[in-house]
């Protein structure tokens, strides 16, 4: 059994929910008067333009729909209402990788962000509905931008900004976007790298949906520009008016898309609402992070990901919060870079990933010591497992032991936080996203819907809808019932499968196994199998490819390729084809890290890849599956053997 660490008295004290008993007491008010629970939330919560008549919508299952006939407006929720009491507090505190620092208070952000509306609207012609993909590094213009789209009810698309000019193209003609914000680019270790010319490629072929590219300069270094159609944002934006009125938007108009990937095909482009996100997002900054007034808040993510979106962005900012954003390495220019800043801004809230964690400890065990690190009070951790060895690094050596971790399990389809400690309320235990959110209904079942014993692993699932639930797949709303559900009922009825494998221990706390399907975690980054197989498979030397993890000390899983070769290429010479393949059709992070040649893949009879032998043998764990099922036996005899060098 692991050990129990209790939440500090002292912050419980003035938590918001400051123990266990509060903590059952709220989930008994969702059990017995769910949208009771959920209505008084958004009452309370959401300055609404027009108030809502309906708080449920579920006729049309699984497309369900929250807060009916509500108006709002996001930018209204996270800038406008603030202006009143907190006008001049830092909103965002930005920090260039080269030490330089920009603060922009919330009367400032809400001039920024109307200028950039204004921009969009008379300009590019930019209107409610439209989509706008934003590929932009890590500078406050990119949540300029987003909440400019916000104003005026665009619909903006975040492309990661690591990800290639095929993989960004594939996302603008999916989205069919008008318009595309970049930058020139920005700082990383210390040296500038472009973003311009990686959309330049983008829009080469196939994308004339796109009329327009704005580009922000951010390092001024040189780039092409193509007259009429790229326009310089720092020249433009001083023309327009600093008055732009919000668009008045419906509860259930998209907010946003955000593409990832899936177990099978192209990625899926993710639809958010805006009453119901926006709601989210704001309650779990408010109880998992426990944030108040002054507090500084800072989470490193990218605006790439849903965690940059929902707790770099429009949570902190709902909240009228204080949020930092920093543009470059962790690395940059030591590790101590990450602790460095904590100290100066004197942050309270602290969330990254195991694999940061894990890096920094590997190769800066010995900074977080240099610093004054007393200002945290809760640590929170997000994206993939994060093991006891990590876990205990992070309580001890950057918490002091006095910070609750919140280990909070969540997808880009979920918006915001499922399943996860409350810091002044939960006994935490390392490795151990704990309980659901008060008014998330997650079980772990089988397909059928029964529970399943203490112990053994399941299906994930939120048996209930709950309000920033992903709404459809931009495009394909069949793909978005298939994919999610299509698995797994309670009471005969479809719910929400998440694709993630979890079990309960003997106290009901939930640990998250991994995905039960062929999407991989690596660094946090999530990456579907499929998706890198199809681009391999164009390399003319590679007849057949299955990729799988394989555990990894820093990167929590790395990939593994099997491959079966039409010529006698040598593997090292394959492995770098086949990532130069892949870094342009995906980018670096869906690079392989290692390969096996094969004589052939394990399939059934019916000529499906068994994937789980794979993944057992790239784990160096023993086959104890049965393979009589398998074509040929045979070669999982002969892989294994290679696999060890034999
Ligand atoms: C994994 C990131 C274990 C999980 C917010 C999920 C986690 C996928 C945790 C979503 C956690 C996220 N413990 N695994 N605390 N949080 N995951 O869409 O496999 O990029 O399905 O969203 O990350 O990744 P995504």
């Amino acid at each position: 059994m692991s050990e129990v660490f209790e939440p500090n008295r002292e912050f419980s004290r003035q938590a918001r929910i400051k123990n266990m008993c509060e903590y059952k007491e709220l989930t008994h008010q969702v059990n017995d008067d769910y949208e009771g629970y959920w209505d008084k939330l958004a009452k309370e919560k959401i300055d609404w333009f027009e108030p809502y008549d309906k708080v449920l919508d579920e006729s049309d299952a699984p497309f369900y729909k929250w807060f009916i006939n509500g108006k709002l407006n996001v930018t209204h929720q996270c800038i406008g209402r603030h202006l009143k009491n907190r006008k001049n507090k830092a909103a965002i505190i930005w920090e260039g990788e080269d030490g330089s620092r920009r603060i922009i208070t919330y009367l400032l952000l809400y001039y920024r962000v109307n200028r950039f509306a204004n921009l969009l609207k008379n300009r590019f012609g930019i209107k409610k509905g439209d989509r706008v993909v934003l590929y932009m590094p890590m500078i406050p213009e990119a949540a300029f931008a987003m909440l400019a789209c916000a104003k005026i009810g665009a619909i903006h698309s975040v492309v990661f900004g690591g990800f290639s000019a095929e993989a960004l193209r594939d996302r603008i003609i999916d989205a069919d976007a008008k318009l595309v914000i970049t930058a020139d680019g920005a700082y990383r270790r210390g040296t500038p790298y472009l973003l311009k010319p990686i959309v330049d490629t983008a829009l080469e072929s196939g994308c004339e949906c796109c009329e327009n590219v704005l580009v922000v300069k951010r390092n001024f270094e040189d780039i092409d520009m193509i007259e009429g159609r790229d326009h310089i944002y720092n020249d433009l934006i001083k023309n327009e008016s600093q008055h732009c009125d919000p668009e008045p938007m419906d509860s259930e108009d998209p907010l946003f898309l955000l593409y990832t990937s899936g177990s099978t095909g192209k990625p899926k482009g993710v639809q958010h609402s805006s009453a119901g996100y926006i709601l989210w997002a704001q309650y779990t900054m408010e109880n998992v992070f426990d944030v108040k007034e002054n507090d500084t808040f800072w989470c490193t993510a990218d605006v790439g990901w849903i965690t940059g979106h929902t707790y770099i962005v429009y949570g902190p900012l709902a909240m009228g919060a204080t949020t930092i954003m920093y543009e470059g390495v962790p690395l940059y220019p030591d590790a101590g870079r990450w602790w460095n800043m904590i100290e100066e801004l004197r942050v309270n809230q602290f969330y990254t990933a195991p694999t940061a964690i894990r890096l920094l400890h590997k190769v800066g065990a010995d900074q977080p010591g240099k610093y004054d690190l007393s200002s945290l009070k809760v640590l929170g951790t997000v994206g993939e497992p994060i093991n006891p060895d990590a876990w205990m690094w992070y309580y001890n050596e950057i918490g002091g032991g006095k910070c609750s971790i919140v280990d909070t399990w969540w997808q880009t389809e979920t918006g915001g936080h499922m399943i996860s400690p409350l810091p002044g309320a939960t006994p935490i235990k390392p490795g151990s996203a704990t309980f659901p959110l008060p008014g998330i209904k997650a079980e772990i079942i089988d397909e059928e819907g029964n529970p399943t014993p203490v112990g053994e692993k399941g299906l994930l699932c939120i048996t209930k809808p709950w309000p920033s639930m992903i709404r459809t797949i931009w495009g394909d709303p069949q793909r978005f019932v298939k994919s999610y559900f299509g698995d797994c009922k309670k009471d005969g009825k479809p719910v929400y499968f998440s694709g993630d494998g979890a079990m309960y221990d003997e106290d009901g706390y939930i640990t998250i196994t991994g995905r039960t399907d062929d999407v991989i975690n690596v660094s946090g980054h999530r990456l579907g199998t499929a998706e890198i197989e199809n681009v391999v498979a164009h390399n003319d030397n590679v007849a057949e490819v299955a990729i799988v993890g394989k555990p990894d000390d820093i990167k929590g899983e790395s990939l593994f390729a099997y491959v079966v070769t039409k010529t006698d290429i040598e593997a090292d010479l394959l492995k770098k084809e086949i990532n130069q393949l892949i870094v342009k059709d995906i980018g670096p992070i869906a690079k392989i890290d290692a390969l096996l040649l094969v004589p052939g893949l394990p399939k059934t009879r019916s000529g499906k890849i068994m994937r789980r032998l794979l993944r057992t043998i790239a784990k160096s764990e023993d086959i104890t599956q049965d393979i009589s099922t398998l074509e040929d036996p045979s070669i999982i005899i002969k892989i294994e053997k290679l696999f060890k060098g034999e």
